[in-house]
């Protein structure tokens, strides 16, 4: 399976899938091409020293985000792309892309869905004062963080914490569960029935 991660900044989930797949943990994947909407994104370094193509595509070239988007999918369509990644990218995915990658885009977000949706999950989550909180990978959908469920990892909110130190604990666990997913999704064990992810 070839796969496109899309970011937009440091990349360390990016990172903990190369790591996964070079380490051997999964079988038939690639990271075929990174592709981040940020020139200086630290996640385009981490590719480059990875030997995997980077290429950072300027929203601000486009009329509108269809022309940004149609430019997306032409680079895509280079790679034979199996299984696109969101890690980290900071941008909604639009129609045209959900629906040429039905059920094949993966997005982890560092709370536990359907709690705490968008921009800074974990900083909503502690300033809400729960006790748990976590990290989910989901396929991807027209809305922003709501498409069906894959796996989730709960952490637990500790005394003298604050929003940087819980997202540091959910931050471990979104590097587990997001190969996790990956291997899961690359060996054919996902299937997608309504919102419902079955393992099979
Ligand atoms: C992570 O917290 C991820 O859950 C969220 O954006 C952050 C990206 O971090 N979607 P990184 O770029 O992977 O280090």
């Amino acid at each position: 399976t070839n796969i496109a991660v899309l970011v937009s900044g440091r990349g360390s989930n990016l990172q903990s899938i190369i790591d996964s797949i070079e380490s051997g943990n999964i079988p038939d994947a690639r990271v075929s091409v990174v592709i981040s909407d940020v020139k200086n994104a630290f996640a385009l370094e981490r590719a480059r020293n990875h030997g995997i193509d980077a290429v950072f595509i300027d929203p601000r070239t486009f009329v509108d985000k269809k022309a940004y988007e149609q430019e997306l999918l032409r680079v895509l369509g280079q790679y034979d792309i199996g299984l696109i990644l969101l890690a980290g990218y900071m941008r909604i995915v639009g129609r045209e892309v959900i629906e040429a990658y039905r059920n094949r885009i993966i997005n982890i977000h560092p709370a536990l869905l359907p709690s705490f949706m968008g921009l800074h999950a974990q900083k909503q989550a502690f300033d809400y004062g729960v006790k748990v909180s976590g990290c989910t990978v989901h396929f991807v959908d027209e809305g922003m963080d709501t498409g069906p469920i894959i796996l989730q990892r709960a952490v637990p909110v500790l005394e003298g914490d604050n929003a940087d130190t819980l997202a540091a604990r959910i931050l471990e666990q979104e590097h587990q569960i997001f190969p996790e997913a990956v291997k899961l999704f690359v060996e054919g064990k996902l299937k997608v029935e309504g919102r419902i992810v079955i393992r099979t």
